[in-house]
């Protein structure tokens, strides 16, 4: 295979995302457009200058910002128009499938009920199948700076949507919030049939990573930047195939990483971890899915065998079914021999 092409080779490729904030995908021109149509006066005075805003030294100043952007969202059609904003977009990036997280805590916070949430992102998400053929999922997050009663009462207004949310997630400030302060909550939502991941070892130590998994029985770990100098725990999450849902320019603007050719996801596939790139918030970090693939491919010099498995990780690290995982991967094999051939 050539090596100029590497970028339309990132682009075309088939693939999944799995770490995604649906807030985290609030542009700012649909930031202002929506607030006016609410009547809600943004503090920046246009588009340029809430992106000027956009520089983070670490989580918590990116979480403060990301909160404060989410309270123009009001109505069922403010999260049905967020969310086909995302997927128009992932569709354009042959995203074929997409499991995106909301956090219901901060809209209930702004007085919108569950229902309203979850029914605009449901709806957008059947909408972009019929209309974009890209495939979609939701699981909600757990905010973790607050406190499980608040946890267990979202647990509550979840249960009637529980057919259609595939799992729950935990995010926000990881420094200080422990997995163990989330035991109880996650073991109901289990009970209930979710699926569980949580964000750990971004900022977290990597106790947080094993606490994630031996208390709270993840089954993927988002983020997992920290694993990098556990080697026993490195062995064991590729043994099991426990995926790591990694977000390169996230850690870059959050200074997780500060410079990306210092990132671990070349070591950690070197040593057969299934981990996979994301784009977390990619209307704050500058960057879709692709943009991602492309940052990274370029910063620790990825060659086409290294994104064909982040593509097929990215299937493989899903909650969709053992046969539409494999129909996915065939498209890959697929796409990868037209690419060879032409
Ligand atoms: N970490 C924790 N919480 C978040 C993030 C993140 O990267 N993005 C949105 N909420
Ligand atoms: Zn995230």
């Amino acid at each position: 295979m050539e090596t100029n092409n590497i970028l339309e080779f990132i682009c075309n490729i088939p693939k999944a995302e799995l770490h995604v904030h649906i807030e985290g995908t609030f542009e700012p021109e649909l930031m202002f457009e929506i607030a006016a149509r609410n009547h809600i006066t943004l503090k920046y005075r246009d588009v340029e200058a809430l992106r000027e805003a956009y520089q983070f030294r670490n989580l918590q100043e990116f979480l403060d910002i990301y909160y404060i952007g989410s309270r123009a969202l009001k109505t069922e059609r403010d999260f049905y128009d967020l969310t086909t904003s995302y997927l128009t977009k992932a569709a354009s990036q042959n995203i074929l499938h997409t499991e995106i997280f909301f956090d219901p805590q901060t809209h209930h916070e702004n007085g919108v009920a569950f229902p309203v949430v979850f029914t605009g992102i449901y709806d957008a998400l059947q909408d972009a199948e019929k209309n974009l053929g890209i495939h979609g999922d939701v699981i909600m997050c757990f905010l973790r700076h607050l406190d499980e009663a608040s946890a267990f009462a979202t647990l509550q207004q979840a249960l009637p949507f529980k057919d259609k949310i595939i799992g729950v997630g935990l995010d926000s400030s990881e420094s200080g919030n422990p997995p163990h302060k989330f035991v109880r909550v996650f073991e109901a939502a289990r009970q209930a049939g979710f699926v569980a991941v949580a964000h750990a070892g971004e900022e977290g130590p990597v106790d947080y990573i094993h606490d994630s998994l031996d208390l709270l029985k993840i089954s993927r770990i988002d983020h997992g930047n920290n694993s990098k100098d556990d080697a026993l725990l490195i062995q064991k999450i590729a043994q099991q195939r426990i995926p790591l849902t990694m977000c390169p320019l996230s850690n870059l603007k959050l200074q997780v990483v500060k410079d990306l050719r210092h990132h671990p996801l070349k070591t950690l596939l070197d040593n057969k971890v299934v981990a996979t790139v994301n784009s977390d918030d990619p209307a704050y970090f500058g960057g879709y899915l692709n943009e991602n693939y492309i940052a990274i491919q370029q910063a620790l010099e990825l060659w086409h065998d290294d994104i064909i498995t982040l593509a097929k990780n990215s299937f493989e690290a899903s909650f969709i079914d053992a046969a539409q995982k494999q129909t996915y991967i065939k498209r890959i094999d697929t796409f990868v021999s037209d690419f060879n051939a032409s």
